[in-house]
């Protein structure tokens, strides 16, 4: 398939589940793909397996000047892009919202939001220069609904649900179309980590399981193929929108694990 045919791809989160799956199902559909993560990150590697259709670059996307740094390496590299999946996210940590460390919020926020906002804005000139091209931002079903002890992850995902209808609205006349992605619970490392701080991973992964409508977790691949989508002229209309890829859990009154 080709669906990418001549695209160049900028990944963020690149190392990680969704981001290297992104990577992989966009280098199969064509396209060529810079994959971004934070230093010290297995960024090299990940870009390594998808052979010479890709290549990395170490970078903390909270920071402005490694976000321009990122794009001015697409440019440098590539001469240019097409796509953006802003994807990179951390979950902060679970407590209750009287105990939550300020620190932990504003780091939250910083990558979650602030490097959001900031990969966005530093997009747009290139973008247009370009004749246009797509944004993606990785949500989750936490923009649209909350679960408890997670309140910066909550409050980060719902926010650049705002932050991606805003400016979809900037730029619909402008060939410039910005979507969200919206995940539930998938396979990650992410996933991983939390699992592992329960203390008792096998039963907290069963549990969560339980309240999921389709009972079991995503595969990364499931999340990147509305990536793909998103990515590709087939969503050549779609803009300002979010995208649900959950196996049912937004539509279940039952989908909060105790
Ligand atoms: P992951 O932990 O496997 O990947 C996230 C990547 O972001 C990591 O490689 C990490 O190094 C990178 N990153 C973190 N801070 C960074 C920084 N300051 N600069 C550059 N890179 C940084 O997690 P996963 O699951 O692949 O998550 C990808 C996105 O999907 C995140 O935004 C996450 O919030 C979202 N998501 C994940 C869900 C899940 O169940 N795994 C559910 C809903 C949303």
């Amino acid at each position: 398939m080709s669906r990418l045919k001549g695209k160049v791809a900028i990944i963020t989160g690149g190392a990680g589940g969704i981001g290297r799956a992104a990577g992989a199902l966009f280098v199969r559909e064509g396209a060529t793909v810079l994959l971004i993560d934070k230093p010290g990150s297995d960024v090299e590697p990940a870009a390594e397996e998808l052979g010479s259709s890709a290549a990395a670059f170490a970078a903390d996307v909270s920071v402005a000047a490694q976000v321009d740094a990122y794009y001015r390496e697409a440019e440098r590299r590539f001469g240019g892009f097409d796509i953006v999946l802003l994807n990179a996210g951390i979950t902060g940590a679970h407590l209750p919202l009287e105990d939550y460390p300020v620190a932990t919020f504003d780091e939250v926020m910083a990558v979650n939001v602030r490097a959001v906002w900031l990969g966005l804005r530093a997009a747009i000139r290139p973008l247009r220069a370009r004749g246009g091209g797509s944004i993606i931002i990785t949500s989750s079903i936490q923009g649209l609904s909350a679960l408890p002890q997670t309140s910066a992850y909550t409050t980060s995902k719902h926010a650049v649900i705002g932050m991606m209808k805003g400016a979809a609205l900037e730029l619909a006349q402008q060939n410039i179309r910005i979507n969200c992605v919206l995940p539930g619970m998938t396979d990650t490392p992410m996933m991983d980590r939390i699992h592992s701080a329960s203390g008792a991973a096998a039963q907290m992964a069963a549990a969560i399981r339980s309240t999921i409508p389709m009972r079991r977790y995503a595969r990364a691949e499931e999340i990147a193929r509305a990536m793909l989508f998103l990515a590709s002229d087939e969503s050549s209309y779609s803009t300002g929108a979010t995208y649900v890829i959950d196996g049912g859990i937004l539509a279940s009154w039952a989908s909060t694990p105790d």
